[in-house]
């Protein structure tokens, strides 16, 4: 990202922190201000993201998350809502490879990254093995967790692969490795309230290779 993003960056999150409306703050080269009949000043910034491989720019208040950037603003809704307080999972997307809860992220911290979500990870017809393998498995009841499960299982493979550390491989001092205990571990952020639990180890079981 660059420096003058960065430096706004800073004075907005400073003012979201602190509950106050984000009017009279520094903007960055290409920041406007919008004043909406009668209204308060509603500052906003251009954004760029590689979005499913697609160059998207977006000029949003800073304030909007990632996850509302891609639903609101990109209309990519297969990324969902549930706590909008990094507690589900649900939000979960891919960004730069790394999986994080989009909700917890700033859509205007990601200027330049690449973003993959659940909609560019495969398409009927050319699904990506874990949406194959969810579907072989009946990993989903309602669904509603399903996109945020999927991307973070292609998102922990991929860590235990880089050799990321988790805590059960650290207290069992041994190396990461694609075990039923580790992944499980790995996915706790990733709720199912319909319980659809041991058909999503299947799942990733399969894709992994491995069997614990
Ligand atoms: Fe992001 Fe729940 S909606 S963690
Ligand atoms: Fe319903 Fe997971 S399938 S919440």
């Amino acid at each position: 990202m660059g420096g003058d993003l960065d430096f706004s960056r800073r004075g907005v999150i400073g003012a979201g922190m602190a509950g106050v409306a984000v009017t009279g703050i520094g903007l960055a080269d290409g920041a406007e201000a919008q004043r909406p009949a009668g209204g308060q000043t509603t500052a906003t910034m251009s954004v760029s993201l590689t979005v499913n491989g697609q160059a998207r720019t977006l000029d949003i208040d800073p304030r909007t998350s990632l996850l509302d950037a891609l639903r609101e603003h990109l209309k990519l809704t297969g990324s969902k809502k549930g706590c909008d307080h990094g507690q589900c999972g649900a939000c979960t997307v891919l960004v730069e490879g790394r999986r994080i809860n989009s909700c917890l992220s700033l859509a205007v911290m990601h200027d330049g990254d690449e973003v993959t979500t659940i909609e560019g990870l495969g398409r009927p017809g050319a699904l990506h093995p874990m949406q194959a393998a969810f579907v072989k498995h009946d990993a989903f009841q309602c669904g509603y967790c399903t996109p945020g499960q999927i991307c973070s299982a292609v998102g922990m493979l991929e860590e235990i692969k880089a050799g990321v550390p988790s805590h059960i491989a650290t207290d069992l001092n041994r190396k990461p490795g694609a075990t039923v205990d580790e992944m499980r571990e790995r996915m706790s952020g990733n709720l199912c309230r319909c319980g659809a639990y041991s058909n999503i180890v299947e799942a990733m079981v399969e894709v992994a290779g491995t069997r614990a």
